[in-house]
């Protein structure tokens, strides 16, 4: 064999792991993805063209092989053993555990805390890797803790597991023991391609490593993310200077490269583990894969092996558990609830469960495509899941419980056709997840959020009326749809909590103030769904009053720039809703009131190409206004003065860009000049007030 193509592969192996290492175990990749699937492709093709160089060690054995008939059994050289579960879920479960181990050791009051080493205790599939002379050779399940079963194969298409050990002076045997599992984001990752191809998903990150582990096609399970943490060993042969703790074991497998989980401490005595516990406990939700507990072991191991085994747990170790996050219970039925933006939220009602540390009634559903996808019905026999302070959620169906008489498909729209808040008609727009209660302003689970956003700065803009306020007015029953504020007396506004005279006063003012509008803002103040303040200007813009957009159809609304047919949609059902044209005649007749033009479907914008830079202080129009004025007209307000600027208008202060205006020789307006350029004589845009 030429020996440039040994060197060369070896030299391609050791690169690749390197690369490998760097990206699944220490999370900060070294090269590019290309980069790393050319060298890749390079030792694969070097392997094929000589077969002789191909070494059981080799990276190209991480893409999985043939597909096994089953799985060959494995007889552990050391039993693998569980582990005592502490029952008591306080801290009271450490200093039981603490008191055992010193009873068994023989120690006094007066003797010192014994060293103690406390870890995660991960939630996926035990596995014992086997080293030999520094390979990995096998790996095996647990089995039944004396066989298990071998998923050589499986295992090696792990990155973050090393098929050679990185030391100069391998033992001639050392089994690691550890824990593979997938971390939650590889997980929802996985679990989205999946629902994309239409393909089956996974339940929960444990079952999904345990079920990748077990899969007979290697090609399969080399597709699903899994990780993998070591947390002790078996056999050992010939492994010179090994540690005498476990601690220093976990240090030393890491050097190797293996991966080691970096929450641990080393710690003296049933306080360091409650400190571990409680510390854990508080973070559980922010790490990045799924845990049931801590694990608490005497840290050394002539300690260990002083204290021993009972039947098949050691005496040394202990396992701490925290509350459940996922636990089965059974569907009561499913309901609909009305979120602020008209949402309808499907929900189960459960029998009651202990989940995550509380009592759990209700679950979410998300919405009707998730019921589909995990096919829930009521009587289902479900896991739940609550994770931390996040909403319980039906994680799965255990369909082989269904009761006899298939209760039927759950669907959103049939079972609530109108809103159970409301009464106004329910829609699920093309595109949208969601269906959605056409209520809007009118629907009392939106009011709230209805009435502030139609007040904020850049809809009606009546300064003062703010949440808290908005909650008292909705909670007394004095506003159930914007136009009842513009009722609102001082008097009523007065005895109101956190009111002072002069703040009613003021509120009063402002109100009466917000009448005289924009038909831009009037529109965005609707809180129609899609449409956000661009939209409502170009909206205003187009059709240039109220009267011709409530009667514009789909296809009138598609020509408006930038409306799809979502948006389009939108508007449509919006105004199809009697209760909302309702509000809207109320607001009129309160005297909401705004400048209509007859629109630019004949002729575009006055400004249309136009692009306008303000500066300086206007004496009337504020920023904002002179910025709405002119994009109603089609122009463009620009932040800094170039030679594409058409006009500079310049109020009082006005500084460096107005000096950039004269050097560039643009036309420079005050406010009257830009007044007189938006109401030109010419009746193109016949502007009236509409009372
Ligand atoms: S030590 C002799 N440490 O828990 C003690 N086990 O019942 C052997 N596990 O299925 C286990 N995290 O896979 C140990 N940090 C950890 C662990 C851990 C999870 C699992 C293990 C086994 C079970 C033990």
């Amino acid at each position: 064999m030429p020996s440039g193509f040994l060197a060369r592969a070896a030299a391609l192996r050791r690169e690749i792991e390197r690369h490998n290492y760097a990206y699944y175990v220490l999370d900060a990749p070294t090269i590019p993805d290309a980069e790393y699937d050319r060298l890749f492709r390079e030792l694969q093709a070097l392997e094929a063209e000589h077969p002789e160089l191909a070494t059981p060690d080799s990276p190209t054995r991480r893409v999985g092989g043939k597909p096994l008939g089953g799985f060959a059994s494995v007889r552990h050289a050391v039993p693998m053993l569980s582990i005592r579960t502490e029952t008591d879920t306080e801290a009271s479960g450490a200093q039981a555990f603490d008191a055992r181990v010193r009873k068994e050791l023989g120690l006094a009051d007066s003797d010192p805390p014994v060293d103690y080493a406390a870890e995660l205790k991960f939630d996926g599939l035990a596995i014992n890797l086997r080293y030999e002379q520094g390979v990995l050779v096998q790996a095996a399940t647990r089995g039944d803790g004396e066989t298990g079963e071998d998923v050589t194969q499986n295992v090696r298409t792990i990155h973050a597991i090393p098929l050679h050990l990185k030391t100069g002076s391998p033992p001639a045997v050392l089994e690691v023991r550890g824990e593979v599992f997938m971390r939650r984001d590889d997980f929802e990752r996985y679990n989205a391609k999946q629902r994309e191809a239409g393909k089956p998903t996974l339940v929960n990150p444990r079952n999904g490593a345990a079920g990748s582990i077990r899969q007979l096609d290697p090609k399969l399970a080399a597709q699903r993310p899994l990780s993998f943490f070591a947390y002790g060993l078996g056999e050992v042969q010939g492994w010179k200077q090994a540690p005498l703790t476990h601690s220093a074991t976990l240090d030393a497998l890491e050097k190797m490269e293996i991966p080691v989980c970096g929450e641990r401490v080393t710690g003296q005595g049933a306080a360091a583990l409650i400190a571990f516990h409680d510390d854990i406990a508080a973070r559980r939700d922010q790490l990045p894969f799924d845990i049931d507990g801590v694990v608490y072991k005497v840290n050394r191991f002539d300690l260990q092996r002083e204290l021993g085994f009972v039947t098949r747990e050691p005496r040394w170790a202990v396992a701490h558990k925290y509350p459940a996050q996922e636990q089965m219970t059974t569907v009561l039925g499913i309901e609909v609830q009305v979120g602020r933006t008209g949402a309808l939220t499907p929900v189960a009602r459960l029998a009651p469960v202990f989940v995550g540390g509380v009592t759990v009634t209700n679950a979410t559903l998300h919405n009707q495509d998730e019921i589909d996808r995990k096919d829930v019905r009521v009587g289902d026999t479900v896991i739940v899941r609550r994770a931390g302070d996040v909403i319980p959620e039906v994680v799965a169906v255990m369909l082989d419980r269904r009761p006899t008489s298939e209760p039927s498909r759950f669907n959103i729209l049939q079972r609530y056709p109108v809103c159970p808040e409301c009464g106004s008609h329910v829609v699920r727009l093309e595109g949208e997840a969601a269906a959605r209660c056409t209520g809007g302003l009118y629907c009392p689970a939106q009011r709230k959020q209805a009435l502030l956003h139609f007040a904020g700065r850049r809809a009606m803009d009546i300064e003062g009326l703010g949440d808290k306020l908005v909650d008292q007015l909705v909670d007394l029953g004095l506003v159930h749809t914007p136009a009842d504020v513009y009722g609102l007396s001082q008097e009523t506004l007065a005895s109101l909590e956190r009111m002072a005279e002069k703040s009613a006063a003021n509120l009063r003012a402002a109100i009466e103030a917000s009448k005289a509008t924009t038909l831009a803002r009037f529109i965005f103040a609707l809180g129609i769904r899609n449409v956000g303040e661009a939209t409502a200007r170009d909206l205003a813009l187009y059709f240039g009053s109220l009267d011709k957009l409530l009667a514009a159809t789909e296809t009138d609304l598609l020509a408006v720039r930038d409306v799809g047919p979502i948006v389009a949609q939108s508007i449509v059902q919006f105004f199809a809703e009697p209760h909302n044209i309702e509000v809207v005649k109320r607001l009129r007749d309160a005297g909401v009131r705004w400048l209509e033009s007859t629109g630019v479907q004949q002729s575009a914008g006055i400004l249309a190409g136009k692009t306008l830079v303000l500066t300086g202080t206007l004496p009337t129009l504020t920023r904002d206004a002179a910025k709405e004025m002119i994009e109603a007209a089609g122009g463009k307000v620009a932040g800094s003065v170039s030679k594409k600027t058409d006009y500079v208008v310049a109020g009082e202060e006005a500084g460096s860009k107005l000096a950039k205006a004269q050097e560039l020789g643009v036309t420079i307006l005050d406010e009257a000049g830009l007044l007189a350029l938006l109401e030109p004589d010419d009746g193109n845009a016949q502007h009236r007030f509409d009372f």
